[in-house]
């Protein structure tokens, strides 16, 4: 299941929050910014550039974006669930696809994409998350997200600003590794689901790597560890 949501983009403006941060037009990032390298492998792809772990802390960990954090979860993403319980992952990542840039976080790719499914290794998301991609930019067909539709065509998700993505366990998806447009992508990504449907049973002592350092699948997607409830 693939879907997407509108929301009110000006009341939650979290584009204008990174581009007053960074003084920059988004999709100039790259014009602005030097990255450490053009091609970046595996594992967190360019989860490690200095820029965004800088954002991390100087931006996304302030109590002014956490308050606008958990607006936008009671406001938006729970009507989703009915206005059931959820959990939801306690901070959004921030990621940048910088034009001209190569990423590749999968072991092999697929006609030039980073296909996978979250729970594949070396990350093991539990099956019963449900993904949220928001972009921060508007995409184009050289930098948009990427999945695999209900007919096993590999389509573009077409996003606008004002809207977000949400996807099951089972959907198969990934950008291109190279993004050729003149375009950096920024976008914002989470994982949510309702408290009833966290079971215990589908983690395991499975080893996960994070930013270097081994933890059991079971510890790290602990419902106190991973997720805060809404
Ligand atoms: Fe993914």
């Amino acid at each position: 299941m693939i879907e997407k949501i509108q929301y009110d983009n000006k009341k939650y403006n979290f584009a204008k929050v990174f581009q007053e941060y960074f003084e920059e037009d988004l999709t100039k990032l790259h014009k602005k910014f030097q990255f450490e390298r053009e091609f970046s492998e595996m594992a967190g792809g360019t989860e490690e550039f200095e820029i965004v772990s800088q954002t991390y802390t100087n931006v996304i960990k302030t109590s002014d974006f956490n308050k606008l954090w958990i607006e936008f979860i009671k406001e938006v993403i729970k009507p989703y669930f009915d206005n059931k319980s959820i959990y939801i992952q306690k901070l959004p990542s921030f990621r940048i696809f910088p034009a001209g840039h190569s990423v590749k976080y999968v072991e092999e790719t697929i006609d030039g994409y980073n296909k996978h499914l979250d729970e594949q290794p070396p990350y093991y998301h539990p099956k019963f998350e449900s993904s949220f991609w928001i972009p921060l930019v508007e995409c184009n067909y050289l930098n948009d997200f990427y999945y695999q539709d209900e007919h096993e065509s590999y389509r573009r998700a077409d996003i606008r600003i004002n809207e977000l993505l949400i996807f099951s366990s089972d959907v198969i998806h990934g950008n291109s590794v190279h993004n050729k447009s003149s375009q950096t992508r920024c976008s914002l990504d989470f994982k949510g689901l309702a408290v009833d449907d966290y079971d215990t049973t589908m983690l395991s002592d499975r080893s996960i790597l994070k930013r270097g350092s081994p933890f059991k699948q079971k510890d790290w997607y602990s419902t106190k560890h991973y997720y805060m409830e809404i």
